[in-house]
């Protein structure tokens, strides 16, 4: 396991999404969705950056990998969303790999109502990514590696860790 990302270096880079977030935002207030579990850290960091009015809500979202990685088959745990009508929309996630958990959600969020939905990342892993979808916003573009860290798990360990760090066959 090596660091990929230290601290200071994830803290400036949210600070600069918080900052362009607000940027565009100006006055209008935001309702913030962030997926269980891994974005709990960046949702966490990034509320805190942002200068309007912001309500918080999660969405469970589970995407089955492994021998079904080419499936779509996303469940979506959102029977407790607010009414999100009107509302501008920011979904947070830990890491865009494919897009399609990122996809599948703003899809659902905006047939809840959504005036606009935009989607911020904190880990992008471009060269994986469908060729149509990309995010709004990103902190920082890696290549495909197994990451853990910042909120990011490897079977529920790791997500307390401060940095970002990735994890080698042998960590496996
Ligand atoms: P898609 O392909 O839908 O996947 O963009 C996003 C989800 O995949 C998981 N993921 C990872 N989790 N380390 C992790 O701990 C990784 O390197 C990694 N790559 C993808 C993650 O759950 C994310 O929400």
């Amino acid at each position: 396991m090596y660091k990929l990302i230290d601290e200071p270096e994830i803290r400036r880079q949210v600070a600069v999404l918080g900052e362009r977030i607000s940027g565009e935002l100006q006055d209008r207030p935001l309702t913030v969705v962030g997926v269980l579990t891994g974005s709990i850290v960046l949702v966490a960091d990034v509320i805190r950056q942002i200068e309007t009015p912001v309500q918080v809500d999660f969405v469970r979202a589970s995407s089955y990998r492994g021998r079904t990685t080419r499936s779509r088959d996303l469940t979506v745990d959102a029977v407790e969303l607010p009414d999100l009508s009107g509302r501008d929309v920011l979904l947070v996630d830990d890491i865009l790999d494919t897009g399609r958990t990122l996809r599948a959600l703003a899809e659902l969020l905006r047939s809840r109502g959504a005036a606009s939905v935009r989607t911020a990342v904190l880990l992008w892993k471009r060269d994986r990514t469908e060729a149509d979808f990309q995010p709004d916003y990103f902190c920082f573009a890696i290549p495909d590696v197994f990451v853990v860290g910042y909120g990011l798990d490897y079977d529920g360990d790791y997500r307390h860790l401060p940095y970002i760090a990735v994890l080698e066959p042998d960590d496996l």
